[in-house]
């Protein structure tokens, strides 16, 4: 998928040049419209930006496309459209836009002070108070993502399912696809590029990296013994552990030890799977149970003991020493999970988060995880949580490092 920096130039340049000689400008006029500021993409692997004098270039790994962001009081916005399987034009900033809520994590929207322009969801699972109360006010609509009629009103619609067929306004946000927590952060540049709030998206991002970096230095300095951790699910009667990049990261960051376990996946059926998962769990020191649910607030010790289907849990010390967590203590409706939201633009919370939970303090309030040994319930997110004002930008919350 990567493909070399200096091809990437290259196409850019020649979209540049392309552009230029469309837009008549070639006799060393100024164009009228400038851009401000700009970002520049240092940890995410799947999109770069580039930057002309009117207009942007981001090229999208996710979908292979270049999207062309044409400065809306400029010439070239007026004069060119481009909607091909390469090449997709925008005119920015966007006046308004919707996302396909299953995926997007909002939170990046509110970081930016860009949620009061969000005027279309495709379901209200979204954890996100404030963009709930929005809304249920009428100022964000839903409607059904395969109503392409309705998705051809907005200026832009984000998504990031890549099995949906894609329109001329459709761009895809996949943070998901990044390997390491700041990777995954920093696609709020992204966005920002499209509401020509480069500045902005740039400060996130420095103050979350900043807050990342700091807590990841004071863990790998930490003399104590690392716990070994496991992220494990079970689903029709197997068990896996996981093999999400940017979930080891966080592990190693937080100053855990991550399970290496001979093969991911235990059949509990299988008596000599089941012996080896036994054996292999009685060297775990903290399990993270993500274990899909319906019920979150039904998902208890008990349920995680029952799925397990192990007998003699003598030798578990999770159990015994209460280490066993879920990352769903937030979440709306029972189905949107913050973690899927809050978590991935602001990774530094969930960082801290997870060195509570390998070395407890008992002095620090978890945001995203609960220990459900000690019987911790899911906090219920609703629209009446929603206590800052929408039309200005979320400041990321920076914890105390040091
Ligand atoms: C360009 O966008 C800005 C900011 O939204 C807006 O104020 C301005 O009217 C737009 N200009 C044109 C020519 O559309
Ligand atoms: C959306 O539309 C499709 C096709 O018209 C339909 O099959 C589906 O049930 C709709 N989804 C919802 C949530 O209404
Ligand atoms: C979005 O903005 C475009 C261009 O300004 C406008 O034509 C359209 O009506 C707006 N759509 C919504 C849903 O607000
Ligand atoms: C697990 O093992 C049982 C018994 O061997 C088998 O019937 C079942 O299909 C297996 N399940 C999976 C998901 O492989
Ligand atoms: C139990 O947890 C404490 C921290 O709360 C830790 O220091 C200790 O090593 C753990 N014991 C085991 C056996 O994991
Ligand atoms: C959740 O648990 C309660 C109490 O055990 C039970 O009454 C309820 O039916 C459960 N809900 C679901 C959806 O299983
Ligand atoms: C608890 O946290 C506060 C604020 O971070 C700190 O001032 C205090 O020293 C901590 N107490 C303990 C016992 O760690």
């Amino acid at each position: 998928m990567e493909s070399g920096p200096s091809c990437s130039w290259l196409q850019a340049f020649f979209i540049a040049v392309v552009l230029f000689f469309n837009c008549g400008c070639v006799h060393g006029a100024t164009p009228a419209a400038k851009v401000g500021s700009f970002s520049k993409v240092e940890d995410a692997g799947n999109f770069h930006i580039y930057y002309g004098q009117t207009f942007k270039v981001i090229k999208n790994a996710a979908d292979g496309q270049s999207y062309l962001l044409l400065q809306n009081n400029s010439r070239i916005a007026s004069r060119t459209k481009y909607c091909t399987s390469r090449i997709k034009s925008f005119v920015v900033p966007l006046s308004n836009y919707s996302v396909d809520t299953t995926y997007f994590p909002v939170s990046f929207l509110e970081l930016l002070g860009l949620v009061e322009s969000l005027k279309g969801i495709t379901s209200d699972n979204v954890a996100s108070p404030c963009v709930l109360k929005l809304y249920q006010g009428g100022q964000i609509e839903m409607f059904n993502n395969s109503d392409y009629q309705k998705l051809a009103e907005f200026t832009s619609y984000f998504l990031s399912d890549d099995d949906q067929q894609s329109a001329c306004n459709f761009a895809t946000f996949v943070p998901f696809m990044e390997n390491t927590p700041l990777q995954r952060a920093e696609w709020i540049k992204f966005m920002g590029a499209f509401a020509n709030i480069e500045a902005r998206a740039n400060q996130v991002y420095a103050s979350v990296k900043e807050s990342y970096l700091c807590l990841a230095k004071i863990a790998s300095t930490r003399t104590t013994f690392k716990p070994t951790v496991a992220w494990m699910k079970y689903k029709n009667g197997v068990w896996s552990f996981t093999q999400e990049k940017y979930q080891l990261k966080f592990v190693q960051d937080a100053g855990g030890e991550i399970l290496d376990a001979n093969k991911n996946t235990y059949n509990i059926s299988d008596p000599d799977d089941l012996e080896e998962f036994h054996a292999i769990l009685c060297t775990v020191e903290v399990v993270i149970d993500e274990t899909l649910t319906s019920d979150p607030t039904n998902y208890t010790l008990s349920t995680f003991i029952q799925n397990l289907k192990v007998e003699d849990r003598s030798c578990f010390s999770f159990i015994s020493n209460t280490s066993l967590w879920r990352y769903d203590k937030r979440v709306y409706n029972s189905v949107a999970v913050d973690w899927y939201n809050g978590a991935v633009s602001q990774p530094q919370l969930a960082l801290a988060d997870l060195v509570e939970v390998l070395f407890p303090t008992g002095n620090y309030t978890t945001t995203y995880f609960r220990n459900i040994a000690k019987g911790e319930l899911p906090i219920n997110i609703g629209p009446e949580m929603c206590d800052r004002d929408t039309s200005v930008a979320m400041d990321p919350t920076i914890v105390a490092c040091g």
